[in-house]
């Protein structure tokens, strides 16, 4: 009797030491198995003398039922014990502060763009647009820029293939808004343009924003009056003064140089412009008699540098986050 005290205390402490289901059943094999410790002594009671048979038969089934209902609860807890130890391995800490996704900003030069859009817009202009791969008549001929005009050499231009450009500024929109619409004319367009250079002030690709007014009687002054109204209220100042310096383009004129500064301060070029050449418009078939306006060109480049106090263009191609965040 004592020794099956023993072999049942054993037999509980072996399946409490077992940690996976594995080791549980070599375990239960041990006692329980075909030839396991109680297994055998169940087989020995045969040769018990008949008045003990009964009472050991009983103790004996009594530890087999205590056995297998400690191996059934370790069971149950081996399981119990690997789902934890699941648990707190996937687990998920809301208390955690998230992980954040970076907000998103407009581009400084798209900044610009929209706001002189918005500026231009509340003053009657409309807003065109136009391809940046250009053929050579709205890029260079219908702008009345002859053969030999120095934009068409090599050195200054991107030819792509078929004798196409990439447009070496935003005046051909004029032409194909004005092949488009008949007069009165009255919009800005905005976009890309390419040239063959590259400096502090100065990208292979920058932007420019064409104006073109044209109307029956519109004129310089009327070039003067929208310039100064839009760049005091682009920089919010109202120290902004304006200079017409006489200049030369093909598709204008008189033409000129604009500058701009802030009180008694330095001059700076920010646009060329222009009366449209009678010859534009020719080549437009609008009636040059009837019809006058001016053109303008600036580069909202040169304006963002100047409202954001920046001294090198390329700053704002090299897409460095650093330097980005701070227009956020
Ligand atoms: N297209 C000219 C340039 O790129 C600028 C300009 C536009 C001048 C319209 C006059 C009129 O330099």
């Amino acid at each position: 009797m004592d020794d099956l005290i023993t072999l049942v205390e054993r037999a509980l402490a072996d399946f409490t030491a077992c940690t996976d289901p594995a080791a549980l059943e070599n375990a239960k094999a041990k006692y329980l198995g075909k030839a396991g410790a109680l297994t055998e002594r169940l087989k020995g009671l045969g040769k018990l003398p008949p008045a003990e048979r009964a009472a050991s038969g009983a103790a004996i089934n009594a530890a087999k039922t205590k056995l297998e209902d400690a191996l059934s609860a370790r069971r149950a807890s081996i399981a119990d014990l690997k789902l934890a130890t699941q648990l707190s391995a996937d687990a998920l800490d809301v208390s955690l502060p998230g992980r954040g996704r970076g907000v998103g900003a407009l581009h400084p030069l798209t900044r610009t763009l929209e706001r002189i859009e918005t500026l231009f817009r509340s003053l009657g202009f409309d807003v065109a647009e136009g391809p940046e791969i250009e053929d050579d008549f709205h890029n260079f001929t219908a702008l009345n820029t002859p053969e030999n005009h120095p934009a068409r050499s090599m050195h200054d231009t991107f030819y792509v293939e078929g004798g196409n450009v990439l447009r070496t500024h935003t005046s051909p929109i004029q032409i194909r808004y004005m092949e488009t619409h008949a007069p009165p004319i009255k919009i800005i367009a905005p976009g890309r343009v390419y040239r063959v250079d590259s400096d502090a002030t100065h990208s292979p690709m920058f932007h420019q924003i064409e104006g073109l007014w044209i109307g029956d009687d519109v004129s310089f002054a009327d070039l003067k009056a929208v310039m100064n109204e839009f760049l005091k209220n682009f920089f919010e100042r109202d120290d902004v003064t304006l200079r017409f310096r006489p200049s030369f383009f093909p598709f204008t004129e008189p033409s000129a140089e604009i500058d701009m500064r802030f009180g008694d301060g330095g001059w700076l070029e920010i646009a060329g412009a222009g009366q449209v050449h009678p010859n534009v418009l020719r080549a437009v078939n609008i009636d040059p008699e009837h019809w006058q306006g001016f053109a303008f060109g600036m580069g909202p480049d040169r304006l963002t540098m100047l409202r954001y106090g920046v001294d090198d263009l390329r700053l704002f191609y090299e897409n460095d986050l650093r330097f980005l965040e701070q227009f956020a």
